[in-house]
Formats: C-alpha cells, structure tokens, sequence
C-alpha cells in the first residue's frame, strides 16, 4: 500500500527532500489505520458479545427472582444503616447490576486502549497544528463570545419552560374538582388512580419541555455544524455517512416505538392500579384489619408491581439489543470512514497533503454522531413525556356536562319550594338500571319532607338531583319553579344545604372554619347539639379533627357537620340519614323541622 501511494504522489513530481519526509509520516499513518480498524472491529466484536451474554443472563427463572425478592422484603428496612438497604435492594436485582459491571469491565478497558493510537496519531499530526495554532486561539477568542448568547438563550429555555408541568399539574387538579360526579363513578378514575396520575403524569411531561427542549436545540446545532465542517472540508467522505443514516434512523424510530408503544400503557394501568389498592386500603385501615385481608391486599399491590416489573425487565432487554445496534452503526460508520479515506488517499483522489482534513472531517463526523447519540438517549423521556402529555390534555378536554364554575344560568332569590315532575333518572354507569321511575313530590317553604324506604330505592338519589350532581334523564326537578338545570350552579348549591350520612370532615380544617359571627356558631352548635363537647376538647373550636374527622366518634362528626350546615342559614336542608349516628337523645335535641 505504501510503494503504490509513493507512487502516486511521485506522480506530482515532488522534490526528492519532501518525498523523504512524506514516507515516514504516511508509514506511521497508515499502520495507524491498520490498528484502528482492527481496534473497532474488536471494540464491536466484545461489546456484541457482552451484549448478546448480558441478555441471555437477564432472562432469570421468575420464581428465583420473587423468592429473593421476599427474603429481601421481610427484613427490617428502617433498622439497618445505608448500606444495608443498598445490599438488600442490590439483592433482586443483582442480575440486573450486571449489566453496568460488565460494561464497565469489559468495554471501558478496550475503549481506553483505542485512545492510544490517537495519542501517538496526534504527536504526528502536531508538527502541522502547531503552524495553525495562533489562529485556532483566535477562534477560540470568537467561540467565547458566541458561547454567552447561546448559554443565556439555553438557561432561558430551560428556566422559563419548566414551568410548565407546574401550571399543568393545577390546571389538572381544578379540572378534576370540576369534572361530573359520573366520572368518578367510572371505576377506572378511582381516588387512587387519580392522584397516581396528577403525581406522574404532569411531572413526566418535563420529559419534553425545560432542559430536554434546550438540549435539543444544542444537539441539532452541533450536528449542522459537524456535518457542515465535515462537507466543507471533503464532502465525499462526509457523504458516506448518508449511508449510514438509515440504520441510524430505523434503530432510533424502534426505539422510540419501544417507549410510546403499548407497554407504558400497560405499565401506566398497573400503577394506577396498585396506587388504588394502597390508597383503599390505607384509607379504610380498620377495615382491612378486621377482615383480616392485609395479606391479600398487600398481594394485589405486589402483583400489581410485579407487572411494571415485568415490563420494565422486557423493555430493558429489547432497548439494550437497539442501543447496541445504533452504537454497532455508529462503529461501522466509522471503520468504514477510515477505509474509504484510505480508499480515496490511494486512488490520489485526495492529496496527501490533506491528510490532515481527513482527520477534521473524522472529528467532526465523530463530534455529530455523538450529539446525535445523546439526542436518542433521551428517546425513552420523550417517549414517557408524550405519552403523559396525552394522558393530560385528555383529561383536561375531557367534557364537563355540569360545570360548578360557569358563570352562566340564573340566581333568583328562592323561598324554598321543591318540585319533582315525572322524574325518571338512571345512573351514567349504570344507564339500563331506572333508579327513579317517574317520581312526582311537591314540598311547600317552611314543610318538612321525609322519604321513607328500604335502602337501595333512591332517597340518596332524589338529594343528588336536587343538588343537581347529575342531571334527570327525564323530567324536571324544580325550586320555585325554576328549573334546577337552568339556575346556576354555585347559586344553587349555596341555597341548599346538605348533611350526608357519611359527613366529611377535612383534616386540614378546624373544626368550624366559617367566618361568620361567634353567636351564629354557638347558636348552631346549641342547635345540632355539639355545643357541649365542642367545648370540652383540646382546643375548643380550633381542634383539628384528624384524617377525615378519625378523631371523632361517629355521632360527634355528624353533629357537626349539622352545627356546619345550619350555620349558613340555607334555605333548603338536605339530611341524609344524617341522624343515624345519633343517640336518641341528641336526635330528640336536633330540631330538624326547623332549618
Ligand atoms: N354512583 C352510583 N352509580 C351507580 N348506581 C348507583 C350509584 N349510587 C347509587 N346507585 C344505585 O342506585 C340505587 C339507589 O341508591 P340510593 O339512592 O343511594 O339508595 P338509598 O335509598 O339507600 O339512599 C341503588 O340500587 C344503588 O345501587
Ligand atoms: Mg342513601
């Protein structure tokens, strides 16, 4: 190979001085081609290898896996230092520590190895930098100035875009708290699903916003200007790597698909559903504990885990072959690189006197591959973060049928007559089932109504419509003659009161939190018959009443939500059953015909 390119540049009838010179350094440079190209023909080689030795390592029998899993968990997290907590997650999951141990063993020292010849490469080529090297401190000059705009626009971006989730997450929640009473009943957006959404979702669409958004407008600018560079100083080896793109292409576009396709779905689904098991079960902890169903709840959650798990261990084991495969082009790119210059060196199409352009275009191919390759690592973000986004903006586009916040309807001052004509109603998710089959009731302002039936024939039900939670599916419900569909939501809801039997005491409110005058609240409290041992607790009125009022006996949180009740003085008084936690002496107290 030597004798023919000294041949060729003999052609150029070099003097016999400079012909000297050129054979030594071409030897070095060749020979330095030699090595690279076995150097990354074995770099590809090991690290297939490792790859194809890792994957069939991670297919482990499952129930191996679970069994370590459940020695590991029935020991004492909380007793046992840092260290012993790593040991004990490292447990599990050893098979999958690995993966990173043998990277770093058997790819780190082969790759550091391929750095030598570089080096050596580099004293050669420095003879001819060390000319060029008061200029490249000029550009470097220049770089440092265009560097300040770039960071500042770069910060901005990433100070001002992630923001985002942030908004997003409570624009999420008041879009919940508006939505119809029928798509909580939707088993699918249980409690637990809900919150499990608003926690993940909204912050997983930074996955595509903030830093990530920044760092691609890097990566698309330093990959213009490698390729720019690369075609400026020799485009037909620049153009060598078109060849290449296609592969690149097709192992980024599957392992986006890999993200966005149906496993973060299922995955998703599988959060959801062991957050609404965990938070059942923790809301109604006494429950559970007298069934005795801890062990089953806690199998659910696993299970449920075990899911994400499963899918996670399939992702990792497809991605792994995919990113091998797009470091395997990248590595093929590059040995094919060098041996198409060395093609084009020997056929004299490149003078060998712009060795050196070979060697930029090589750095800045190198330099474009590499940004690129940083790009599809944030593939599997991107993928989540769409994927979450979706997730979201159906939620907030999801139609609401009875809006609390519109502004619309009327407000007319009422007197307190209710009127139910024909009303036939059937739940939304249950729409074949007629719960009310055309009710007619009229109660007169000052009258006291009471519906007597046997649980399950729809006295809750006549509340719910006159609160207007759902809307009749025919017939109409009445209040002074206006229909309730007509008035305004909030107008309405603020003239009817409502006591459940089941009353709700926040645990982030004090007992009574209503800024209304000292003797309206007593004279409530008198009224429901809470005055009494309002006082005697801790901090009289200020009391916090723990997790949905747990602090309280039954009686005592009913008495208060009636004192809660009758202290905005509505005109209407809806008691669901609210008495029946009541002793018969309090509910003989509670005047319940005059609200
Ligand atoms: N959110 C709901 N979704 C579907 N069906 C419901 C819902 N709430 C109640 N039901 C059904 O409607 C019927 C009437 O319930 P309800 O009005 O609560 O009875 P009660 O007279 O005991 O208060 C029952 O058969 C019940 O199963
Ligand atoms: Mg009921």
């Amino acid at each position: 190979m030597t004798t023919r390119l000294r041949s060729s540049v003999g052609k150029f009838g070099r003097p016999p001085r400079v012909r000297f010179k050129i054979r030594t350094q071409l030897g070095s440079e060749a020979r330095y081609f030699k090595d690279l190209n076995w150097l990354i023909l074995s770099n590809v080689f090991t690290k297939s290898t490792v790859l194809i030795f890792i994957y069939f390592q991670g297919i482990l029998p499952k129930k191996n896996r679970d069994q370590k899993f459940e020695t590991a968990n029935s020991t004492n997290f909380m007793k046992k230092s840092f260290v012993k907590i790593f040991i004990l997650q490292a447990k599990p999951y050893l098979v999958y520590k690995m993966r990173s141990f043998g990277l770093i063993f058997f790819c780190y020292p082969n790759e550091g190895r391929s750095e030598f010849p570089e080096i050596e490469l580099m004293s050669i080529v420095n003879s001819k930098l060390k000319c060029q090297s008061n200029s490249f401190g000029t550009y470097y000059i220049y770089l440092f100035f265009f560097e300040i705009p770039c960071v500042l626009i770069s910060n901005w971006t990433r100070g001002g875009l992630p923001n985002f989730p942030r908004p997003l997450r409570s624009q999420a929640f008041a879009k919940l708290l508006r939505l119809d009473m029928g798509y909580f009943d939707e088993p699918i957006n249980s409690t637990g699903a809900l919150t499990a959404r608003l926690a993940t979702d909204a912050g997983k669409v930074q996955g595509a916003t903030g830093r990530r958004i920044s760092q691609i407008f890097i990566n698309i600018g330093a990959l213009g200007c490698g390729l720019g560079i690369a075609f400026y100083y020799e485009w037909r080896l620049s153009l060598l790597t078109f060849a290449f793109l296609p592969f690149m292409i097709v192992t980024q576009a599957l392992m986006m698909k890999l993200m966005t396709g149906n496993f973060g779905g299922k995955e998703q689904q599988a959060i959801e559903n062991a957050s609404k098991v965990a938070t059942e079960a923790t809301t109604n902890i006494r429950t559970v504990a007298s069934l005795g169903r801890k062990a089953y709840f806690g199998k659910v959650y696993k299970d449920n885990i075990d899911v994400t798990f499963e899918g996670k261990v399939q992702k990792i084991n497809i991605y792994g072959i995919l990113y091998g495969a797009s470091l395997g082009v990248m590595f093929f790119m590059f040995a094919g690189l060098f041996r198409f210059s060395m093609y084009l060196i020997d056929a004299g199409i490149i003078d060998i006197n712009r060795t050196s352009d070979i060697f930029r275009v090589l750095t800045a191919l190198v330099f474009a591959a590499e940004t690129a390759g940083q790009s599809a690592g944030m593939a599997p973000d991107y993928g989540q973060a769409v994927l979450a986004a979706r997730r979201v903006v159906k939620l907030l586009q999801f139609p609401t049928i009875i809006n609390p916040a519109s502004r619309e309807g009327q407000r007319p001052e009422i007197t307190g007559k209710v009127e139910f004509s024909a009303v036939e109603f059937a739940y939304p998710t249950r729409k074949d089932v007629l719960v009310l089959k055309g009710l007619k009731t009229v109660v007169e302002p000052g009258q006291t109504l009471a519906l007597v039936g046997q649980s399950g024939c729809g006295k809750s039900t006549c509340i719910s419509l006159l609160e207007r939670f759902y809307n009749a599916s025919a017939g109409e419900v009445k209040i002074d003659g206006y229909d309730v569909t007509g008035m305004n939501l909030k107008w309405l809801r603020s003239n009817v009161g409502l006591v459940q039997q089941e009353p709700v005491l926040f645990a982030i409110w004090v007992l009574i939190n209503f800024h209304q005058p000292c003797q309206d609240i007593e004279a409530a409290l008198k009224e429901a018959n809470a005055y009494d041992f309002v006082l005697d607790l801790p901090q009289g009125l200020e009391t916090r009443c723990g997790k949905k009022g747990s602090q309280l006996s039954g009686g005592q949180k009913q008495r208060i939500a009636i004192a809660r009740a009758l202290i905005r003085k509505q005109k209407i008084l809806l008691l669901d059953e609210a008495t029946s936690a009541l002793d018969t002496e309090s509910e003989k107290v509670i005047h319940i015909d005059q609200p």
